[in-house]
């Protein structure tokens, strides 16, 4: 059994992060969305990873993923030049994927793990594609399948103007190698792109054994600020661990779950958990408030902060108005100096987002 991830894609709804780093390295709680999929696949037990990448970030997410060494895998990167689609991502890893049966996984999705269940029903069944479904509020986001009562699939339409169900395709697929055979029968949607969805349904077609799995945990798309925020939620309420490596001061006050990476330095601040803070951060007279993730470098100062995500090397200083449901870029520079301050003066990158409400 193999993987295959794929972290190409432009990452549009995430702007203006996305101008400078792939989105599936926005980290969640301080660690990349890619890599809690890396991390479930080796806890299924799979170890012979590849890694779809473009050519805009492949670099970056090659970089900082690394061969699997620190995962105990073997991750091998494969470049798709062009955003051609799923399928055809599959296309271009068939040297890699050889004719090994293999889970497909949207490096941008986050799932509550239960991929060992999902490949004990496609082992026992001898299936040539498991999708992996979840119920949503608003389908005609997404693919869609129609099943029977036993789950088996009768039916899927990407993205359509009238879903046949609340059913959503996540991002997590099993395929047998009969997959290949499809994807040489299908032709580019009206999108452009050789669509994963058509190729199974051309299995379906050709009467090959498709099943569904229903996801009972939590899903998270992240390709939004809020799903984002609502994921770092998720990720600190349920996998955050008390860890103390930094420094806190006699004035500080630390309560609830916290973790504070190595050279971090906490003084007179008050940090109500659960809050994730990453290494060498400096945090000076400060509130930080459940469900914040700062992340390495970032220096805070006489601020107030909650729910909100904080990337490397940031600098907040000064801002008493507190600081809710937001995301601030890598090495952003956001700085209140007098009491009242008479002017506002901002250097702000393309499709940012400011609210003083
Ligand atoms: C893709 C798939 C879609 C699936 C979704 C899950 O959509 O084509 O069937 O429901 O991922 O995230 P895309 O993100 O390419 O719009």
């Amino acid at each position: 059994m193999k993987a295959l991830i794929l972290s190409g894609g432009k990452g549009t709804r995430l702007r203006p992060l996305t101008y400078t780093g792939a989105k599936q390295l926005v980290p969640v709680a301080n660690k990349p969305i890619l890599w809690y999929g890396i991390e479930s696949i080796i806890a299924a037990g799979i170890t012979d990873i590849g890694i779809i990448i473009s050519p805009e970030t492949g670099a970056e997410v090659q970089a900082k993923t690394g061969n699997g060494d620190r995962f105990g895998a073997k991750i091998t990167y494969i470049l798709q030049d062009q955003p051609l689609g799923l399928a055809h991502a599959v296309k271009i890893a068939r040297p890699f994927l050889q004719d090994s049966p293999f889970v497909m996984y949207l490096g941008d999705n986050l799932v509550q793990s239960q991929l060992d269940l999902f490949l004990d029903k496609f082992k026992s069944k001898h299936l040539d594609a498991l999708t992996l479904l979840c119920e949503v509020e608003n389908p005609t986001a997404f693919g869609v399948a129609r099943v029977d009562q036993d789950g088996k699939v009768l039916e899927l339409i990407e993205k359509p103007q009238v879903p046949p169900s609340n059913l959503a395709l996540v991002g997590i697929y099993l395929f047998s190698p009969a997959i290949h055979e499809a994807i040489a029968n299908i032709v580019p949607s009206a999108r452009g792109e050789l669509e994963i969805t058509d190729a199974i349904q051309y299995l379906i077609e050709t009467q090959k054994n498709v099943e569904s799995f229903q996801l009972k945990g939590w899903w998270l798309d992240t390709g939004k600020k809020d799903d984002l925020l609502a994921a770092n939620q998720v990720i600190l309420d349920t996998c955050l661990d008390s860890t103390m490596a930094g420094e806190v001061d006699a004035n500080s006050k630390i309560s609830g779950r916290v973790h504070i990476g190595k050279g971090s330095r906490i003084i007179n601040s008050t940090i109500r958990g659960p809050v994730t803070i990453g290494e060498n951060c400096q945090i000076e007279n400060c509130f930080i408030g459940p469900y914040s993730s700062i992340a390495d470098r970032a220096t805070i100062i006489d601020t107030e902060i909650e729910h909100s995500v904080i990337l490397t090397e940031a600098k907040v200083i000064g801002i008493q108005q507190r600081i809710v449901d937001s995301l601030i870029g890598a090495r952003v520079q956001l700085k209140v100096t007098p009491q009242r301050p008479k002017a506002l003066r901002f250097m702000i990158g393309d499709d940012s987002q400011i609210e003083l409400a």
